[in-house]
């Protein structure tokens, strides 16, 4: 899960890579390394932890190459350590290589090489690589670039598992070679000059023009040329795609940290992912989505299928589609859909949602669907991610850059563009038409609710002083409403630390209610008219065994409650949108209280592009 940064131009690479470093670090934090070309010669420099640490290693003064390669490590295969950390060099330092991705076969490759003479220092599936690539290389009667892209490829060829590689050589001190397959890399253009990076805002400040690799293809790289080939060493055509992104999106701008910025920005996010899609009395526009109404007619069951939040962000989409299209959807972890084998033909539609289009289950899931005949639309906030190159059909969320590892934009972006493709494929149907008006006009208020909504925080930080010091705390909705107290749970857990638990309100009393005692927390979730004297009734039961509560809410409540957050009234069906920003809020708080690094939890990388 790590992120890989490269640069070959005229400049020095050094603050180019330590800069893509650390906007990338949000993909793992273990160790970080670099390898440039000094004298015509590799030298690599690593440190265990931060790229901060990594700036002050020794060594590091006398950089000055303008060629080079970079790593933040999130550690699969061996603990973190100096020895572990990226870049890794063959026995002869003769290539240097960071890798991304997991080697499956490490193992054997380790126990060939070992036969061949070969020693490692490290415990990782990466060293395997550039000893492969020496192997190769030294075995070869090939002459020219073509005997190091050759080494490169019959590398390529014995691995299995992911990898996106960047790779330096000794005997080719003005060439890099990159290659991936099931982890990301994309390549950014400049007059006479590249950037390589894991993800685009990484590098956005230094190009807007980017190459997109597909898996299984690589780029050989002079200053002043690129050439892209397969595997059987056939050249590739390929052109660079100019990316609209602004470099500022990736920039703090004044705020303590990307999470409270992210928070802020879910106005603007909803509102440029609403775009032109749907406006007042006219019908919604989806072009990249090709649907006729004979197709919809035929489809008998729609997946749902994500990770983490944005599978909570399908939970709603579930009731959206469920109540706008009269089909039925079910939503799964995209990690247990693909080994389940699930029931799938041509007439399930299977939706994938992925902010960075790269998480590896989400991924794997997909092809599945495909392979067995579904088609299949991707959800993703990254142009030209993966996910986007394997659907059938992508929808963008227009959220920007999302950088903070824990997910908050993405997720309200996500779900209104889930309204949008619910409100199309029943505007297609010709069904629910009064429903569908409605929300349309409901979702072009979302806008400027979400700011009435961030203007009123002085509650949830006041809240958040009185409970940061708790260990457990409950999460409690019905409907929508529990979708979003698992979201709100998760963002708790993932940057606070704090374990908490999201229940529909109604299984209270069958169980969990056993851990309700004297001033345990209780969140409670309710915009649901329609629930809103049983849920309240489920409030009043813990608060009668003495738990304090904080509820948000867009009801009148007859009653006296702890704390109350007021948020606008709106279509129940988008509610979560405007609900879960003061859970997102109480997380935030409680993480700073509690003096943590809000946008770097620990343990957690922003992509998971490993199973
Ligand atoms: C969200 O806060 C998490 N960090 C995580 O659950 C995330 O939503 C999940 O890994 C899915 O990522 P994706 O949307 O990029 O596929
Ligand atoms: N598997 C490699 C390691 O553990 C790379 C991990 C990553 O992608 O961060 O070093």
């Amino acid at each position: 899960m790590c992120g890989i940064v490269g640069y070959i131009g005229r400049k020095e690479a050094k603050p180019i890579l330590l800069n893509g470093l650390s906007r990338l670090e949000y993909r793992g934090y273990d160790s970080a390394g670099i390898a440039t070309i000094e004298s015509d010669k590799i030298v690599t420099i690593k440190s265990l932890g931060r790229v901060s640490d990594l700036e002050k290693a020794t060594g590091m003064d006398a950089i000055k190459g303008t060629l080079g390669i970079g790593h933040t490590r999130w550690a699969t295969h061996g603990k973190p350590s100096k020895e572990n950390s990226h870049p890794h060099m063959d026995n002869s330092n003769s290539f240097a290589v960071v890798h991304n991705g997991i080697i499956e076969n490490y193992a054997n490759l380790k126990d060939f090489l070992i036969n061949n003479g070969y020693t490692f220092i490290s415990q990782t599936d990466t060293e395997v690589i550039p000893n492969l690539i020496h192997f190769h290389y030294s075995q070869s009667n090939e002459t020219g670039n073509k005997k190091f892209i050759k080494a490169v490829t019959d590398t390529c060829n014995m691995l299995k598992g992911s990898y996106a590689l960047e790779i330096l050589a000794n005997d080719f001190p003005d060439n890099m070679i990159v290659v991936r397959k099931d982890s990301p890399l994309v390549i950014g253009k400049g007059q006479d000059e590249k950037y390589i990076s894991s993800d685009i805002p990484a590098i956005l400040s230094f190009t807007k023009d980017f190459y997109l690799l597909n898996d299984n293809e690589f780029a050989f790289m002079s200053r002043d040329n690129i050439e892209f080939f397969d595997k059987g060493l056939r050249p590739i055509q390929k052109q660079a795609q100019n990316i609209t992104w602004n470099a500022g999106a990736a920039e703090k701008e004044g705020f303590e940290d990307f999470m409270l910025k992210e928070i802020h920005e879910q106005s603007k996010s909803i509102r440029e992912t609403i775009g032109s899609r749907i406006q007042e009395n006219s019908l919604s526009s989806l072009p990249d989505l090709e649907m006729t109404k004979e197709y919809l007619e035929s489809v008998n069951k729609i997946f749902i299928i994500a990770c983490g939040t944005a599978m909570h962000a399908g939970y709603v989409g579930k009731t959206l589609i469920e109540s706008l299209c009269n089909i039925p959807v079910e939503v799964e972890a995209a990690s247990e859909f693909r080994y389940r084998n699930p029931i799938i033909n041509d007439k399930t539609l299977c939706l994938f949602i992925s902010q960075s289009g790269e998480t590896a289950d989400t991924i794997a899931a997909l092809k599945l669907a495909r392979f067995k005949g579904a088609r299949t639309i991707a959800v993703s906030n990254v142009i030209g991610s993966s996910i986007s190159r394997e659907a059938d059909y992508t929808l963008y969320t227009h959220a920007g850059p999302e950088i903070a590892v824990a997910s908050t934009k993405a997720y309200t972006a996500q779900i209104v563009l889930l309204a949008i493709i619910a409100i199309h494929c029943a505007e297609i149907l010709g069904i629910n038409q009064e429903k569908v008006q409605e929300l349309r006009n409901d979702i072009l208020l979302l806008p400027s609710q979400i700011e009435e909504v961030l203007k009123n925080t002085n509650d949830i930080k006041a809240f958040a002083q009185r409970v940061y010091k708790e260990e457990d705390m409950f999460f409690i909705g019905r409907g929508v409403d529990y979708a979003v107290a698992l979201e709100g749970s998760l963002k708790l857990k993932e940057i606070s630390y704090i374990h908490s638990e999201a229940y529909p309100s109604g299984e209270l009393k069958h169980g969990p209610i056993a851990l309700i005692e004297n001033d345990v927390t209780v969140i409670s979730v309710l915009t649901d008219r329609l629930l809103t004297e049983k849920a309240i009734s489920n409030i009043q039961e813990v608060v009668t065994r003495g738990a304090k509560t904080f509820i948000v809410t867009n009801q009148e409540l007859n009653h006296s409650f702890d704390t109350v957050i007021n948020i606008p009234k709106t279509n129940v069906l988008i509610s979560p949108i405007l609900s879960v920003i003061p859970l997102q809020l109480l997380a935030y708080y409680i993480s700073k209280e509690k003096g943590l690094d809000v946008d770097k939890p620990r343990n957690l990388a922003k992509s998971v592009t490993v199973e």
